[in-house]
């Protein structure tokens, strides 16, 4: 058995396309549609209510424009808040990055382990990593360090130096004086990846670092009907705004050239 429809993948804006990388590099014969909502972007400093609004306007938009069989979202922010919601507004199966993430987390270490997860401020507020390692049997200790400056550095392109080096430092500081596992739970820090890993070193030897994306391509892997055989996957990206943005900042988060004949200005479905 097998289904040709494409896999809708929605984020808050262009941060998504690291999620969107992994599950191409896992899925390479499947077709991806993706929503960034650039009209809007950032997520991860607004209220809980809001975001599920305006995740709620993504998934009615995507489906309303794509026939897709899973819609994975791809935005930690909304991970954390509007997974339920989101399943009570389409009828395709819905992925999120926060189990996937967690999961990696427990798989690198052990129930007992104290894992912390950098994330925006509503990711970090909402608890949402540390409830969902309890539910996997995790009962050792959790952080969560909200790093808001991470996300405009990344689009700024500043991912490796001084700027960001301090930055980082600075966040890391506020991390317990023993880590086992840190979760990269954000879209944009797999781009600081190497400064994260670097200070961590320093700051807390011992320690990993987790990028649930992988992950998520995994599990996405385990709930969709695959692709016919030898299908080469076609890909759509969809932005609420300035879609220019997508040829100058989304490369870097897709590891591969944007094609802007696929990139396609869309208006966001207001409905809740
Ligand atoms: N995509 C968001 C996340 O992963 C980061 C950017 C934003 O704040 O919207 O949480």
């Amino acid at each position: 058995m097998s289904d040709a429809r494409s896999i809708g993948v929605f984020d808050s804006g262009v941060g998504g396309l690291t999620v969107l990388r992994a599950l191409r590099a896992a899925l390479p014969g499947e077709s991806t549609v993706y929503l960034g909502d650039t009209a809007r972007v950032p997520y991860g400093t607004r209220s809980a209510q809001t975001v599920i609004t305006y995740a709620k306007n993504n998934a009615r938009t995507l489906v309303a424009h794509s026939d897709v069989k899973a819609l994975v979202v791809a935005c930690n922010t909304v991970s954390a808040v509007a997974l339920d919601a989101l399943r009570e507004t389409v009828a395709v199966p819905v992925v999120g990055v926060i189990e996937p993430g967690a999961r990696a987390a427990l798989l690198a270490s052990s129930t007992t382990a104290t894992i912390a997860v950098l994330g925006t401020q509503g990711t970090v507020r909402s608890g949402a990593y540390a409830r969902t390692l309890a539910a996997l049997g995790h009962t050792g200790t959790t952080a969560a360090v909200a790093c808001p400056l991470l996300v405009p550095l990344a689009e700024e392109g500043w991912t490796s130096g001084t700027v960001p080096e301090l930055v980082v430092d600075r966040y890391l500081s506020e991390l317990p004086a023993r880590v086992d596992v840190v979760i990269l739970g954000c879209t944009h820090y797999p781009l600081l990846q190497d400064v994260i890993c670097a200070r961590l070193a320093a700051a807390r030897p011992g320690s990993v670092v987790v990028d649930g994306a992988a992950a998520t391509a995994r599990a996405v892997a385990e709930i969709v009907t695959p692709a016919p055989a030898a299908a080469a996957g076609a890909h759509r990206i969809l932005v609420t705004d300035a879609p220019q943005q997508m040829a100058t900042l989304g490369p870097a988060f897709l590891g591969a050239p944007v094609n802007m004949n696929a990139v396609e200005l869309v208006d966001v479905l207001m409905t809740a």
